[in-house]
């Protein structure tokens, strides 16, 4: 049978997460998508009017179906977690069973396991502050959204992995070597994301025969990106200073994860994998 994926953080045809679907639909695995609740509503509706078709498009010239889509909120492990003005906030009252617990036992209820997980969401209120003038509460919710988020996910989804499988998120280099601008504990948070990848890797491999890796991508005008403000002067630095001077697609993303995700990646696992035309690499500006 075609391997099930979840993808966590898909809420437009903008992003990685959107590209990464694609890439694994194109190679014939069951789309599942967790999608952050406040986004839920116009995501649906744009995909059900068709705003998205276009973007649908498979090499074989089908359309991607997403099987399911779920309301996630990968802040929360479990309802108990939620505030009361989080509860009662008109933009998640509409839906139920978001916590990253309740997915996934609704995952396993609906399908009973799944094959691939995929992590593609990230948030830090405050990354438009340097790290400096992050307060202690923006700092821990970049990390609670973008690292710890991923350990929640795998921790909870391990059980219905089916051995063989494998997990990917997506980081970026700020993690490693500074990039101003990306701040309010985001480069933290990425940070995390890369170390707990080795960690996990040894925890869910030895617990589930389960592979973990981290794509570390360039610069893509996604909506995200365009929240922290500075992506446009990053997109041009990159096609100014990289070995590969084009510009980066998403797609070209989506693919890297689909091998990795794949068993031509079976002996891959723990590691970060640059798909940025080769910025990282660069000591010197062009
Ligand atoms: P995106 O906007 O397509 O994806 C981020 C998603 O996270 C959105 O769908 C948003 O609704 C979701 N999200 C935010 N908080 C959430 C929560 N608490 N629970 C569930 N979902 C939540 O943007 P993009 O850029 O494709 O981001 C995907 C991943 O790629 C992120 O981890 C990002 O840091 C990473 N990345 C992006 C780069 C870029 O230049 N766009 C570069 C390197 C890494």
């Amino acid at each position: 049978r075609g391997k099930r994926a979840f993808i966590a953080g898909v809420a437009d045809d903008n992003g990685y997460g959107w590209a990464i679907a694609k890439a694994l639909a194109a190679a014939g695995a069951e789309i599942l998508v967790g999608t952050w609740v406040p986004a839920l509503n116009i995501f649906e509706t744009s995909l059900k009017r068709g705003k998205f078709d276009q973007s649908r498009l498979l090499p074989d010239g089908s359309l991607m179906e997403i099987t399911k889509i779920y309301p996630l909120d990968a802040v929360y492990d479990s309802p108990e977690d939620v505030p009361e003005d989080v509860k009662s906030n008109k933009r998640y009252a509409g839906a139920s069973n978001w916590t990253v617990k309740e997915v996934v036992d609704s995952v396993k209820n609906d399908y009973g396991s799944i094959d691939i997980l995929v992590h593609s969401l990230a948030n830090g209120p405050e990354v438009a502050k340097p790290l400096l003038e992050t307060s202690r509460n923006g700092y821990l919710a970049a990390i609670s959204a973008s690292s710890y988020s991923y350990v929640s996910l795998l921790r909870h989804f391990l059980p219905i992995m089916n051995p063989g499988g494998a997990s990917i998120s997506l980081t970026y280099i700020a993690s490693e070597r500074t990039i101003p601008g990306y701040g309010g504990g985001m480069s933290s948070a990425k940070a995390a994301l890369e170390s707990d990848t080795r960690v996990l890797a040894f925890e869910a491999g030895r617990k589930g025969k389960i592979r973990v890796n981290t794509i570390s991508a360039g610069p893509l005008g996604s909506r995200a990106a365009k929240a922290i403000g500075f992506i446009e002067k990053m997109i041009e630095y990159s096609y100014a200073n990289a070995p590969l001077q084009k510009e980066l697609r998403a797609d070209e993303v989506g693919n890297a994860a689909a091998f990795l995700v794949s068993p031509l990646a079976s002996a891959v696992t723990g590691t970060v994998v640059y798909v940025d035309n080769g910025l990282n690499t660069m000591g010197l500006a062009t």
